[in-house]
């Protein structure tokens, strides 16, 4: 099967970017560990990032033509801001799981509304970089169901 993972903004700045929120764990090596990890069982994935929403669209409306059987998203900024993406996930009807490193209710008031949580499968907040590969072993689940 074939998965996609997307980065949204200020995330092409993890490892550097507040750390004591963010881990110290850079993107490279988050896409790297989730690369090694799907192409051990047999799968293929891709990764990619954007600080812009319109890139992020398009590599949405790109997932359908491939025919990804399923997409792990971390939005970060634009999960509280992102009609559009959230439109773009829909209408391109892939299955996605939504991913936080940190857990966004207990920050501030404005992280606890998402326009994403109530049309994935499922959300992973607070557990850090590690949030990642478990979304990646729950979407492999969900594929074979
Ligand atoms: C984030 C949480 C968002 O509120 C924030 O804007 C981010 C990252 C996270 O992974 O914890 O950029 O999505």
């Amino acid at each position: 099967a074939s998965f996609l993972v997307l980065h949204g903004p200020n995330l092409n700045l993890l490892g550097t970017r507040e750390p004591d929120v963010y881990g110290a764990t850079t993107l490279e090596q988050i896409n790297q560990g989730l690369l090694q990890h799907a192409q051990a069982l047999g799968h293929e994935l891709y990764c990619f990032q954007s600080n812009a929403e319109y890139q992020l669209i398009d590599r949405i409306h790109a997932a359908r033509e491939e025919q990804i059987d399923c997409i792990i998203i971390n939005p970060a900024a634009f999960t509280h801001t992102s009609v559009a993406l959230r439109d773009a996930l829909l209408a391109v009807n892939i299955p996605f799981f939504e991913v936080h490193l940190s857990n966004v209710h207990k920050r501030e008031q404005f992280r606890h509304h998402s326009y994403f949580s109530d049309v994935a499968v499922g959300v992973v907040c607070g557990l850090g970089a590690n949030g990642y590969r478990f979304a990646l072993d729950a979407a492999f689940d969900h594929i074979k169901k």
